[in-house]
């Protein structure tokens, strides 16, 4: 009797350990290019697997310490690591890979355990990040992880996202925990909108009331220019210091930020703290509403040109990144054609009005190259909205194509880089399902996963070297209706899936049925860390 007892509580124990065990599914967002079921047997992965890294690379260290924490959150497992070379029952970390793609890697699985190669540290992190989603978010004891050889590399070098904190402001850990969504979709470049009509939200030593003016508004609109305001004042911006701390998070996870200034429209912030530097001289107002305001930089005033050259210089001394985003978008020239200061200006640089171009969007060129000359000083490279293409392209600029691909083409054709963004896809601020009624207030526009999904970076016509200056793919966050994080979350999730797959995959690759097969595995990390997703697509 006693005995048939001690079998039945082992048969039960077994039974547990058993039904707790999980499996690992490699078929992740982004899909790798290669994955190949090996014959051998599963590895299975305990607490008494390690984490194996080289000596003395920091950055390896860090992967192992990513990877720890990865594993922990999905399954409670907590494993050990150290520097070594190789060693039984480990996840071994090591770059080495010979590819062309720095950010390319291999993961083997066999019986005696898992090797993550990559071309950098880099590739490591986006092994990493595959093996992490690979595994299943349940808490257990171990995982079997079948045996095989996947090879990846991304098609894109640039992979992007955009978050406009101007018209509201998110705080230092919002945009952690942004960066930290961006690490999980494989995106490498976060695009930092930082100024606006509506607020200045980056501290500039040289000239303080930028922030202590500039990031306050009084109140916001209510809607879409309703006319009513909530009486709410509304402000924040970040320190340098914060601005670094940030740079650093980022970096740590393979992430570039590109600050962008928006100048000379979309300027507010900047002349309601420095009113000289308007065509009327002010005053000024933190914009409380939405749209294109008339008031811009003037031209005329050489105080303009001393200022963006200093904000410019401040903000490369923060950000060490390749390229500064410098906006150029939506300048009326409204006051430039009334102003004298700017009409004296386009005299004296002897701008013409011809078929192409007004004698104003010279002068918009004339200044896009001035601040185009001020970044490539400092050895860095500008990137400008499609505008700059207006009254002539400067000389280095790399194009963001955001009002349709029009402007890519254009700029590709005239041997510049480009970076696809059109409004038409991959405007995240756009509503994500034609059911607007039960919709939070958006900007307007439909943009659902699927739509999003579909976008082909590479258009139709364009020679061989003109595709390889389509050097990638980005989404943005305007947040003009996007009050609180929150909703940022909402707004961006799922749709970061299915642009990761348009960066990531080669457009051969894609398969929209089989990308919503592999969702709802993804959407267990979201709710593991209790991201706010939109639903529409999860069936
Ligand atoms: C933009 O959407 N104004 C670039
Ligand atoms: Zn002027």
């Amino acid at each position: 009797m006693r005995r048939s007892f001690l079998i039945a509580g082992m048969l039960l124990l077994l039974g547990t350990f058993f039904t707790t065990a999980q499996v690992a599914n490699y078929n992740v967002i982004p899909m790798p290019l290669s994955i190949e079921q090996g014959n051998e047997k599963a590895f299975v992965l305990t607490k008494n697997t390690k984490i194996l890294y080289p000596k003395n690379n920091e950055k390896m260290k860090r992967n192992a310490a990513f990877l720890t924490d990865y594993l922990k959150e999905n399954t409670g497992i907590l494993l050990k690591s150290k520097a070594a070379k190789s060693g039984g029952n480990a996840i071994l970390l090591k770059t080495g890979l010979m590819s062309k793609n720095s950010e390319a890697y291999e993961i083997e699985v066999s019986p005696k355990g898992i090797v993550i190669t990559g071309a950098s540290e880099a590739g490591v992190f986006y092994g990493i990040q595959t093996l992490r989603k690979s595994i299943p978010v349940a808490h257990t004891k171990k995982v079997k992880m079948p045996a095989v050889k996947i090879s990846d590399a991304p098609a894109f070098a640039y992979r992007g996202m955009m978050l406009d904190v101007a018209r509201h402001f998110c705080t230092v850990d919002s945009v952690k925990r942004w960066i930290d969504m961006l690490a999980l979709h494989n995106v490498n470049t976060f695009h930092w909108h930082l100024t606006e009509d509506q607020g200045w939200r980056i501290e500039i030593k040289k000239y303080p009331r930028l922030t202590e003016i500039g990031s306050k508004r009084t109140e916001t609109v209510i809607g879409r220019n309703s006319g009513k305001y909530d009486g709410k004042p509304h402000g924040g911006f970040y320190t340098q210091a914060e601005a670094r701390e940030i740079v650093a998070y980022a970096a740590e996870r393979y992430i570039n930020v590109v600050p962008e200034i928006d100048m000379p429209g979309h300027m507010l912030g900047a002349l309601a703290s420095y009113p000289e530097l308007g065509c009327t001289g002010g005053p000024y107002q933190v914009w409380r509403q939405w749209g294109v305001s008339d008031d811009v930089l003037c031209m005329g005033n050489d105080k303009t040109f001393e200022f963006i050259t200093d904000v410019l210089n401040e903000i490369m001394d923060i950000f060490p990144s390749k390229y500064i985003h410098i906006g150029g978008d939506e300048c009326p020239k409204t006051n430039w054609k009334k102003c004298e200061k700017c009409q004296a200006r386009i005299a004296s640089l002897g701008l013409k009005a011809d078929e192409h171009h007004s004698a104003e969007e010279r002068l918009q060129s004339y200044f896009i190259s001035y601040a185009e000359k001020v970044v490539n000083k400092k050895g860095r490279r500008m990137i400008g909205w499609d505008e700059i293409l207006e009254g002539g392209l400067a000389p280095d600029a790399t194009v963001m194509s955001w009002r349709g691909m029009s402007g890519g083409i254009a700029a590709a054709k005239m041997d510049h880089d480009v970076i696809m963004t059109p409004n038409s896809h991959l405007y995240f601020d756009h509503y994500q399902t034609k059911e607007t009624k039960t919709e939070p207030l958006a900007i307007g526009g439909n943009s659902p996963v699927e739509k999003v999904y579909s976008f082909n970076p590479i258009p139709a016509g364009l020679n061989a070297a003109q595709r390889s200056r389509i050097i990638g793919v980005q989404a943005n966050l305007w947040t003009e209706y996007v009050p609180n994080f929150r909703h940022a979350e909402y707004m961006v999730l799922p749709r970061m899936a299915a642009l990761c797959e348009v960066q990531w995959s080669p457009s051969y690759k894609k398969d929209y049925e089989n990308f919503l097969k592999r969702l709802p595995m993804l959407v267990e990390v979201y709710k593991l860390h209790n991201y706010n997703y939109a639903k529409h697509v999860l069936r």
